[in-house]
């Protein structure tokens, strides 16, 4: 029994044991189980959470984030200040933009382009553009040759009565002559542009020509002037604008009370006058001569520049496109040949008295006209030569030895010195002006050079990427604007579907067809102006070609290292220069973060332009109108409701569409990048500047603003910069949530327009 009682003793015993050890291995098993487990979970969020960026490009930008900004400003209160406040204000004598920045790196990066020692095949584009660049800088060469080449092409032109030979010129012969072989365009600038329908064959413009005396606010000041110089002479001071060969030299303090508020006027003309004289001084004429002719054509001058107006005054008053034709212009301004003129500016197009052109000013032309048959019968001829070389002087500048660029320089101090601004900042370096005339000669070959250099595929393609997903966001989002109707809806849709996008260069530049631009019609030397001048006929030719062989291409209205993006309504194209794709606006190697909040907000805003025509007055007469005016009632005095500096004018109603794309273009672009977050795993976050992504994402969107934040002229379609990231930031609810911002601080007013 007791062995039963054992054996069945050591049997439940034994049964015990084994139950024991199945315990035992069980929970050795969910042990090592359980810990497997947490070094999954371990690795599994640690990866997941962002890791920190600190390839090159990164770390670079976070010690730029750390010099815009200003760490003691609170975010809540004046974000612009904590993101933008050490670059616009403070250690800088003059407030900076972060375009104006990224401009001038781009301007740097084409000189180094340009001065590198590559050595391109002979006679191939690149070293075309290189060879120019080079004769541009060489001022040694330049000045070895001295007026030389200048004097050459006064010849050619007829001559003038200041110095050599002179065989009185036909008006009308030199006038075609200048617009069609010297790009001068003394008296009107004549240019295509697309007409405004399909299939938009290109109209002939006629629009003022750009002035070296400045427009002043007071237009009417210049007879004024002319009066007061005209008394002051003793001669004809009565109704006649013309001084004729005295101009009283500076008198200290002589102005009488009345006329105080003129004074900066007659200086003005005074520096201009002593900068013609100049020109003529230099190029052998008799002090007397030249001082009669420079006085004639400064009156010639001003009274144009009294006809004349700024662009933004004529399209108030509804002055431009007026349309006409070739011989209404000859009846209305009969001093000029027009057709002959024209024929020869935009040959070989066919022109006919009858031809259809665009004027942006009938009225300025009529004065045209009427300055010219004003001139004193017997010298006209002379006089109009005279004035119409000077002119060109100006132009051929940047081909010029250096006592050309003197005095010009010395102009343009004064001027600014007039104005009010410190002379220091005026002074161009050589290699600017160099680039910039390279730039406008050989646009397709330094443009493909900067590309290559600055914008490699992969920046193309996640650039593409990028656009595509504000595009598909912006097409989801459109469903649920409550004042569109349904039609509009569809329609915007359609036009968001057909839209297409230029990323970085126009598509020539990418690919460039190595039979094309080959620069066959520019001859190089004997000297840099006459290299200038073949290059500077050869660009105008190209030009022409561009637009008599309509291809179905968006042409490009920006060089592609340009730093402004656009959307052309009227071709359906958003445009964005390989320029402005670049470290702080976008990198492939940024946090997807940064690239949403920054050049993803520039690419919405573009794309909001297309609701454009829904917003303006009687745009949608089917929308829900009330709803519609109540919104951008609301977008107004939500803008109007910040104070500003003083000093800044600023009137919310001008810039009401670009603020409501602003607007919408944060609300779309965080869209987008939550959905982008939603599908890709592994984003990398900015170290030192303890901000998690979405604050990040709003930072990278104000930091693509920073300006002077009072920089702003009336006219201006923009917002100032400070209103352009409190505007639409404190209409964001998901921004104060994230940067904690309590109800009733500045960037959390409590309540929000919905427009979007
Ligand atoms: C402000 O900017 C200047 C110039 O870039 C820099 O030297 C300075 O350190 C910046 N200040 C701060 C607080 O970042
Ligand atoms: C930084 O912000 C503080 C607080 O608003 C301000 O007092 C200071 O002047 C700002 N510094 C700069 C350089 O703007
Ligand atoms: C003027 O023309 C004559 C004859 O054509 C020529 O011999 C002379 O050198 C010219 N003078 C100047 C200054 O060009
Ligand atoms: C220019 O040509 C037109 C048309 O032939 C003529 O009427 C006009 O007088 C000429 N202008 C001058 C200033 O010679
Ligand atoms: C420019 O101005 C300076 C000083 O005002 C003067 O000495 C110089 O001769 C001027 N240059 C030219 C080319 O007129
Ligand atoms: C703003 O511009 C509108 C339209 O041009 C004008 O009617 C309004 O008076 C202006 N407001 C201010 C404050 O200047």
């Amino acid at each position: 029994m007791e062995t039963v009682w054992t054996q069945q003793g050591s049997r439940e015993e034994w049964s015990f044991r084994r139950t024991l050890m199945r315990w035992g291995l069980m929970s050795i098993l969910l042990l090592s189980l359980t810990l497997v487990f947490s070094v999954l979970l371990f690795y599994i969020f640690h990866s997941c959470g962002p890791r920190p960026c600190e390839n090159p490009v990164c770390l670079e930008l976070v010690a730029s984030y750390l010099t815009t900004g200003n760490a003691s400003a609170l975010p809540c209160t004046d974000f612009f200040n904590f993101v933008c406040g050490n670059l616009t204000s403070g250690w800088a004598k003059e407030s900076r933009n972060i375009l104006q920045v990224l401009k001038e790196k781009n301007q740097n990066r084409l000189r180094r382009i340009l001065e590198t020692s590559i050595l391109w095949p002979p006679d191939s584009a690149e070293e075309k553009t290189v060879r120019f660049y080079k004769d541009c800088m060489d001022t040694e060469a330049i000045d070895a040759l001295g007026t030389e080449p200048l004097t050459q092409v006064i010849e050619e032109l007829g001559g003038w009565s200041i110095s050599g030979n002179w065989t009185l010129p036909d008006f009308n012969h030199t006038l075609k002559l200048l617009m069609s072989q010297y790009g001068s365009f003394p008296f009107f600038k004549a240019y295509l542009r697309p007409g405004p329908s399909p299939p938009y064959m290109p109209v002939i413009q006629i629009d003022q020509p750009e002035f070296q005396i400045p427009f002043l606010p007071d237009q009417r000041s210049y007879t004024e002037v002319w009066k007061y110089l005209g008394n002051k002479c003793g001669g004809r001071g009565n109704t006649s604008l013309y001084a004729w060969n005295s101009i009283p030299k500076k008198r200290g303090g002589g102005m009488t009370g009345t006329m105080a508020k003129a004074v900066s006027h007659p200086q003005i003309l005074r520096a201009y006058l002593s900068y013609l004289q100049q020109l003529g001084t230099l190029l052998g004429g008799d002090q007397n001569v030249i001082l009669e002719h420079a006085s004639i054509s400064i009156s010639i001058t001003s009274n144009l520049l009294l006809a004349a107006k700024p662009l933004d005054q004529r399209k108030r008053e509804g002055k431009l496109f007026q349309e006409t034709t070739i011989a209404q212009l000859q009846e209305m301004a009969p001093s000029i040949d027009w057709l002959s003129c024209l024929r020869a500016i935009f040959s070989p197009m066919t022109l006919s008295p009858s031809q259809p052109i665009m004027v942006h000013d009938l009225e300025y032309i009529r004065v045209i006209s009427q300055v010219i048959e004003h001139l004193p019968k017997d010298r006209y001829r002379d006089y109009l030569q005279s004035h119409m070389i000077l002119q060109l002087v100006s132009v051929l500048m940047p081909a010029l030895d250096s006592h050309f660029q003197n005095a010009q320089r010395n102009l343009s101090q004064k001027l600014q010195e007039l104005a009010g601004q410190s002379p220091i900042s005026f002074s161009i370096p050589r290699w600017k002006k160099c680039v910039e005339e390279t730039g406008t000669f050989f646009e397709p070959t330094l443009g493909a050079m900067f590309v290559q250099e600055t914008f490699s595929h992969g920046s193309r393609d996640a650039a593409t990427q990028l656009f595509s997903e504000i595009k598909n966001a912006l097409s989801r989002h459109l469903k649920r604007l409550h004042w569109m109707d349904e039609g509009s809806r569809r329609e915007a849709q359609a036009k968001l579907s057909q839209l297409k996008v230029e990323m970085g260069a126009p598509e020539e530049v990418l690919k460039p067809d190595p039979a094309k631009q080959d620069y066959q019609d520019i001859n190089f030397g004997p000297s840099f102006l006459q290299t200038f001048l073949s290059s500077s006929q050869a660009f105008r030719e190209r030009t022409m070609r561009g637009f008599l062989e309509p291809s179905s291409s968006h042409s490009w209205k920006v060089s592609p290292w340009e730093v402004s993006a656009y959307y052309s309504m009227s071709d359906n194209v958003a445009v964005f220069p390989a320029g402005l794709l670049q470290p702080p606006f976008f990198s492939p190697d940024y946090p997807s973060a940064v690239n949403f909040g920054a050049a993803g907000s520039v690419m919405a805003h573009e794309l909001m332009h297309i609701f454009n025509q829904y917003l303006v007055p009687g745009g949608c007469p089917a929308c829900d109108i009330p709803t519609l005016h109540r919104e951008l009632l609301c977008l107004q005095q939500h803008y109007e409701s910040f104070s500003l500096p003083a000093g800044s004018t600023f009137n919310s109603s001008h810039t009401l569409l670009e603020n409501a794309a602003d607007i919408g273009a944060l609300v779309i672009a965080m869209q987008a990048y939550r959905k982008w977050q939603q599908k890709h795993k592994g984003e990398t976050i900015l170290p030192s500047l303890g901000l998690n992504l979405y604050q990040l994402f709003y930072r990278s969107y104000a930091q693509v603003m920073c300006g002077s934040p009072n920089l702003q002229d009336a006219q201006d379609l923009y917002s100032p910069p400070i209103l352009r990231v409190h505007g639409p930031l404190s209409n964001t609810p998901t921004f104060a949530r994230y940067f904690n911002c309590p109800r009733g601080t500045p960037m959390n007013p409590g309540s929000h327009c919905q427009l979007w």
